[in-house]
């Protein structure tokens, strides 16, 4: 023994917990492929290698800027297993911060609320909400407040966290070490020519808590195969027939079709983006960039659906809805027209679910090794998995 251990390489590391052959499986051309196997669902250490590899170093959605509406707006959010908690400054910039007091390490916002400073609950350190550390009441003996003897300063300041915007959807990225993004988002915007995004505002979020790994609500987003079984309503609205696979365009998946016909929910009832081409009018386009950005966009909304991993089975996803226009957000006018979109999506997301807690089950079969899928429908759902591998892949060699 000469004393040096080999480091497994993240490559070698994702082919033990996924077994050789599962592993090369995946590799196989659609019509032969299998997805991925059920280690990929249940296994504790590629759910922190994910967390670590993908999730950490990618953009994350954390919300709508809609939800911190003022300065001194604050809501706290899990990214990648970090506690982070988004400020509305008094500049109208939405920052972030790692959600912990620099003194012994409490958690220092619990809810989402509307505060002047950022006050510690443990010995009532208090921070700007630029993050500044501002006074530490008897911390250098009774009644003496705010001196600094030890420096203080900007060491002790709240620890940053990149947080970026994008037509007032909110994203951080933990790492720090993601491209800009304006970069990571290019793809949606080219797929969007024609579109002002700058007209959307936030009408509203729905919660859902999902006993299934975060992967397969994307597995199940990307696809139309399933819309005849589950969905009657969508499969009145766009049949089968109008329906393709999709297709990637780089970090970024691609669907679309045209309807016939609009619908409450999709495109009637609500204003239009401006000046929208004839053929926009009649068209819905879903997207997926990588990891879990997912948007639906039709003629009237921009909804945005998001799964945040929690444990090997289980995630919670949000559904952040997005409308044209202010009055279309908030305005009475427009009150039942915006409760039905809500509704439609809650409904939809729900016959979805029906099924996710079923898919995770099946994979503690171990007979099951990762299926047969269609080649017409889920050629996407296949090359989801590669990126997620080529992902983990790429990044810096991962050490637990
Ligand atoms: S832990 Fe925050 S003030 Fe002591
Ligand atoms: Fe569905």
């Amino acid at each position: 023994m000469n004393g040096t251990v080999e480091r497994e390489s993240n490559k070698d590391r994702m082919r033990r917990i996924l077994g050789k052959d599962g592993y090369a499986r995946l590799f196989r051309s659609i019509d032969d492929a299998a997805g991925l196997p059920n280690e990929a669902y249940w296994n504790q250490e590629w759910f922190r290698m994910e967390q670590e590899l993908v999730f950490r170093r990618s953009w994350v959605f954390a919300g709508a800027r809609g939800e911190l509406p003022e300065p001194g707006c604050m809501k706290p959010i899990d990214v990648a297993g970090t506690p982070v908690i988004l400020v509305h400054g008094r500049d109208g910039v939405i920052r972030g911060f790692q959600n912990v007091c620099r003194h012994r390490g409490m958690q220092l916002v619990a809810e989402p609320c509307k505060k002047a400073t950022l006050t510690c609950p443990y010995h009532k350190w208090a921070y700007g909400i630029d993050g500044k550390l501002r006074t530490r009441p008897h911390f250098d003996g009774p009644n003496q407040t705010g001196t600094f003897r030890d420096g203080g300063g900007e060491r002790l300041d709240l620890i940053p966290v990149r947080v970026e915007e994008f037509f007032g959807c909110l994203f951080a990225n933990v790492s720090g070490t993601a491209e800009p993004l304006a970069d990571w988002m290019a793809p949606v915007l080219d797929q969007l020519e024609g579109y002002d995004l700058s007209s959307i505002r936030w009408a509203g979020k729905r919660d859902f808590e999902v006993k299934a790994n975060w992967k397969l609500v994307y597995e199940n987003y990307m696809e139309g195969y399933h819309v005849f079984s589950l969905h009657p309503r969508l499969l009145r609205f766009a049949p089968m027939d109008v329906r393709w696979s999709g297709e990637w365009r780089g970090s970024t998946f691609v669907n679309n079709y045209h309807f016939p016909k609009l619908e409450e929910g999709r495109g009637e009832g609500l204003p239009h983006f401006p000046d929208l081409s004839e053929e926009n009018r009649m068209k819905g386009q879903w997207f997926l960039t990588m990891p879990h950005f997912a948007v639906e966009v039709y003629p009237d909304q921009f909804t945005v659906l998001v799964a945040y991993p929690e444990a090997p089975d289980r995630c919670r996803e949000e559904l952040h809805v997005f409308v044209v226009g202010e009055e279309a957000a908030t305005g009475e006018k427009y009150a039942g027209p915006r409760e039905d979109l809500i509704n439609m999506w809650d409904d939809l997301n729900r016959e979805d679910i029906s099924v996710l807690a079923g898919l995770q089950q099946g994979r503690r079969c171990f007979g099951y090794d990762g299926g047969r899928l269609s080649p017409h429908w889920e050629g996407p759902t296949l090359a989801y998995a590669h990126k997620i591998i080529g992902l983990m892949a790429d990044s810096e060699d991962y050490a637990p």
